[in-house]
């Protein structure tokens, strides 16, 4: 069996985190200039299911059959077997990179379960549809953060910008215009699962508040849709803003993406947020192209250890890959 490779995307949710896990609408999109890459070959001295993993990244040097059976590669591994009606799996070697921050927003979680299911299905000569693909890589997630919205999984295995209600077939989105987003890492690594857990214990604890605050927000992202379909994406800035202002009322801002997104606005972007499930993590701003580096340029200046600026292309939806 020759050696395969596969890759995904990291992702950056535009709109809408935290309340799509209260079933309000949410936008996502892929964010190409950061990926996880899964390589598997086969490994002809070793005996039959011995699976070799590498993982530099996350320092993970094992085997499956040490790895612990609720661990999420374990339980990815099972899953792409179980999907291909209970596969025996040859010995192999399966080597996992990502550019992707890790705890930061980007979902790098999630496009490792893709990257891995993708590259060891089609290593079987039996590739999974995208659907089952994003299914496998929601169960990792579950392992990760409780009770994931499905978002993540959803962006990173279809690989383009979607419209997306917890529990309902996702909506691929066409775009107007070429949107430039410039992203940039506070440095600072937020748990996932302790954000959302965080929400949720105050959600509980006044409903009427928190609940209004999640409508708030599943608005602004049902605005924002015909901007993306139809334009003009620079009315898209100030629902960022809005966006923002919504998250640092669920209290999941930080000082530091606050700064970041005050640099953002300061500097000509048209409107910044937060993005992901916050307390640390990345942030976005939207610039008009020719002005995007020098709002990266201030964001660094600001704190930001890394920028990535993204153009998420124009797209008919009969131009799909
Ligand atoms: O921080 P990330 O990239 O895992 O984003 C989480 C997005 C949340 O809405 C906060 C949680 C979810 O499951 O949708």
């Amino acid at each position: 069996m020759p050696a395969v490779s596969a890759s995904a995307p990291g992702k950056a949710i535009l709109f809408g985190e935290h309340a799509v896990v209260y079933q309000r609408p949410a936008i996502a999109v892929p964010v190409h200039q950061v990926q996880a890459r899964a390589y598997v070959s086969a490994d002809p001295r070793a005996p039959q299911g011995h699976v070799d993993i590498d993982a530099p990244d996350i320092d993970l040097h094992t085997s499956l059959s040490e790895l612990d059976p609720q661990h999420p590669l374990s339980l990815l591994i099972a899953g792409v077997q179980n999907a291909l009606g209970g596969y025996p799996l040859p010995a192999l070697r399966l080597r996992i990179t990502s550019s992707i921050p890790i705890a930061a927003g980007l979902g790098s979680g999630a496009a490792v379960s893709v990257a891995v299911s993708r590259a060891l299905s089609n290593f079987l000569g039996r590739p999974l549809s995208d659907e089952v693909i994003s299914s496998l890589a929601y169960q990792a997630e579950q392992v990760y953060h409780g009770t994931p919205s499905g978002i993540d999984n959803t962006v990173i295995a279809y690989a383009r910008p979607i419209y997306f209600v917890r529990g309902q077939p996702f909506l691929p989105l066409k775009v107007a215009e070429p949107v430039t987003l410039v992203i940039a890492d506070s440095g600072q690594p937020a748990s996932t699962a302790q954000m959302v857990g965080g929400v949720a214990a105050r959600w509980r604890e006044d409903p009427a508040r928190y609940n209004a605050l999640f409508d708030a927000i599943g608005e602004i992202a049902r605005q924002a849709r015909p901007l993306i379909e139809n334009g003009p994406a620079s009315e898209l800035g100030p629902l960022m803003s809005a966006n923002h202002e919504a998250l640092v009322e669920l209290g999941v801002s930080s000082p530091s993406l606050d700064r970041l997104v005050k640099a953002a606005q300061q500097s000509g972007a048209l409107g910044a947020k937060l993005s992901g499930a916050g307390g640390g993590g990345n942030m976005l701003a939207l610039a008009p192209a020719e002005i995007a580096e020098q709002v990266a340029e201030a964001l660094q200046q600001a704190g930001a250890v890394r920028t990535i600026v993204t153009t998420i292309p124009a797209q008919t939806l009969s131009q799909e890959s």
